[in-house]
């Protein structure tokens, strides 16, 4: 199957290396320059606005878009055609360099209003419709792609607020021209969501559609991050934004940066909303171009996770805490599954990340397999499910020729029972389980960690029982779902499909840890596994009896029985409890890790 993502996926375009740099007085050297662009591509960001091919005279900074355009790294991503890289062009001259150089977009510009037109473009609005029009039809000959922007949407800094009719009047004529978007530029920075929405309205009733709309809109009055809640809630799903928040025009005097993009990513992650970026990345950005360019960093989000980031280092270096890192080794590779082993600790990658890690019939019996294997493993205390790559578990492999569903007869049963093996097998396992969730997880694959005991995710992880959309149930995981969520949440998101943030996971307490970082999932995990060795793995096991009993028979004749024998077990006098107290009067701390390797070290 392909790999799912949540419907209201954005898509943002970084405009930092252009409208980021395009007001900044000193000469920002082009490595710098090659260099954001670098980073930029590697938080995942997929279209990046490089430079713009103007005249010298009227944005200097600038002036080196021939031998940004030149770099042989520029020109191998150009080639590759990802990330897409448009270049802004004013006119056939600018176009032609950027064609030159292999650009395979391009964005024309004009302004809504006369007075921002005459100083920006030295023309009309008139004439720089007229002028974009030229534009675009020779891109689109050239087989380069157009988008379009209209500047001061909501007012112009010379002849004040801009009328609605203006701006529509632009926007059709971009897409007249074969623009494939216009992006909505509020360069002044001065509307506040209450325009925005104002605006999307006029525009839609105008018949304007709104997927070929892009909202651009600079920071001026604190107002951006609200602005593009406020579209997207409007229904709009592609937006400009700039690193470090930086941005601004040298002839719109007075306007702040864009809006910053880490704000965005952060708004959007926290909504649930994909934007197949790399936070974590992108604020390590932020902070190296601010610091680069000796200028503040305008993101709030930016700043904020890097001076946590700064105090996490700070308790790290300055207190005993010991490092966490365990060894761990590779014991077994099957089809879509990795298993390595620390000492106690099995952990089971799912290893198909092309596809999201859906699992295939295969990788489900090897899974079971393995769990089963390891739960029979008197060496083994704890059993870890993680996986490779951007998501944890899009679930069943749905994709043609695989797909068991709608089949009906002895290909439902299998499947059901193949299905119904996996999760008994992780969930009747004595061994403490642990969902180790590296990022988004759908139906199966949510039903994979709510069958585990513990949970942890990375700030990434959204969950989402997907089923009702495909007309299907989450039928086999429905009785782990609801017995960790509770009856109501459960319902609540099996009816709606709503996408579960790692944030609503940890307030509702469904996950017990988050990593902020993906790259420090691996160190929140080795830290739980480390911890757990406080505990005996056999009171572990009885403890999950515990609360499996009150579960399914609380308070009846079963709960008393098994409550009474796990008693008698404990007091046993060769029992893990005997032990413990034993060394506990001692003023001794067991590892039980240690303990147990020992103990079946002897025994073999
Ligand atoms: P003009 O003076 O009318 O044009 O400027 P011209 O054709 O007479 O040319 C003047 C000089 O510029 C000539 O050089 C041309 O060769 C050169 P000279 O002979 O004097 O040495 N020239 C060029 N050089 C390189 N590349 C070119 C190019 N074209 C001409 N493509 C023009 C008209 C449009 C060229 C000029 O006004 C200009 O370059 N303006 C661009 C201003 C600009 O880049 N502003 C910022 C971007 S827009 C923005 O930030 C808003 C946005 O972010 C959305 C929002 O926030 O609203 C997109
Ligand atoms: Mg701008």
């Amino acid at each position: 199957m392909t790999v799912q993502s949540t419907p209201s996926a954005v898509r943002i375009v970084e405009v930092g290396p252009r409208d980021g740099l395009q007001n900044i007085r000193d000469e920002v050297p082009t490595a710098t320059k090659l260099e954001l662009i670098r980073r930029l591509k590697g938080t995942g960001l997929n279209i990046i606005e490089l430079t713009s091919v103007v005249s010298p005279r009227a944005i200097p900074q600038l002036a080196d878009c021939h031998a940004v355009l030149g770099d042989p790294g520029v020109q191998t991503l150009l080639k590759n055609g990802s990330p897409r890289l448009p270049v802004l062009v004013p006119n056939i001259k600018g176009l032609e360099i950027a064609v030159q150089h292999g650009a395979k977009e391009v964005a024309v510009f004009i302004s809504a209003t006369e007075g921002f037109s005459k100083v920006n473009i030295n023309c009309t609005v008139e004439q720089g419709i007229e002028r974009a029009r030229q534009v675009a039809a020779l891109a689109l000959e050239s087989n380069v792609v157009a988008r379009g922007y209209v500047s001061c949407i909501f007012a112009d800094p010379y002849d004040g607020p801009t009328p609605e009719q203006a701006v529509l009047r632009c926007i059709k004529a971009l897409l007249d021209a074969g623009c494939y978007e216009v992006s909505l530029g509020d360069t002044l920075g001065v509307g506040s969501p209450s325009s925005v929405r104002a605006l999307v309205k006029y525009l839609t009733n105008n018949g304007i559609p709104l997927e070929r709309l892009a909202g651009h809109f600079h920071d001026t009055y604190g107002q951006a991050v609200a602005n593009v809640w406020e579209a997207y809630n409007c229904g709009m799903r592609v937006f400009d934004s700039s690193v470090g928040g930086l941005g601004g025009c040298p002839f719109a005097p007075g306007a702040k940066g864009n809006v910053a993009s880490e704000d965005l990513v952060y708004m959007f992650h926290n909504a649930g909303v994909d934007t197949g970026v790399d936070l974590d990345k992108l604020a390590d950005t932020g902070v190296w171009i601010s610091k680069k360019l000796s200028k503040a960093n305008f993101s709030r989000a930016g700043t904020a996770l890097a001076t946590k980031e700064s105090i996490k280092s700070f308790n790290t270096k300055t207190t005993t805490h010991k490092n966490v890192s365990l060894q761990w080794t590779l014991i077994s590779k099957t089809e879509g599954l990795q298993l390595y082993r620390s000492g106690v600790n099995l952990k089971i990658i799912l290893n198909r990340p092309k596809n999201g890690n859906a699992l295939t019939a295969a990788m489900i019996s090897n899974l079971t397999a393995a769990i089963n294997d390891a739960s029979k493993d008197p060496q083994i205390s704890r059993i870890v499910i993680t996986a490779n790559g951007r998501f944890f578990c899009t679930g069943m492999d749905l994709g043609k020729g695989s797909t068991p569903v709608a089949q009906g007869g002895s290909t439902s049963d299998t499947q059901f029972e193949r299905l119904t093996g996996i999760f008994e097998a992780i969930d009747r396992s004595p061994k403490v389980t642990v969902a180790c969730m590296n990022g988004p997880a759908f139906g199966g694959g949510v039903g994979l960690a709510f069958s585990c005991d513990i949970r942890l995710c990375t700030r990434s992880t959204v969950l989402t029982l997907s089923e009702v959309k495909l007309g299907l149930c989450p039928a086999t995981i429905s009785k782990y779902i609801i017995r960790e969520c509770g009856v109501a949440f459960a319902r609540e998101v099996m009816l709606s499909a709503r996408p579960v943030t790692a944030a609503e996971l940890k307030t509702r307490g469904l996950v017990s840890d988050v990593a902020e970082r993906s790259e420090q999932l691996n160190e929140h995990l080795d830290a739980l596994l480390t911890r757990l060795k406080i505990a005996s793995p056999n009171a572990s096991r009885m403890s999950k009896e515990l609360v499996k009993l009150a579960w399914a028979h609380a308070g009846g004749e079963k709960q008393a029985s098994g409550i009474k024998s796990l008693f008698e077990e404990m007091m046993c006098p060769n029992s893990d409890g005997a032990h413990g107290v034993k060394e506990f009067q001692a003023g001794r701390k067991i590892d039980w890790d240690a303990y147990i390797q020992g103990l079946t070290k002897s025994k073999l």
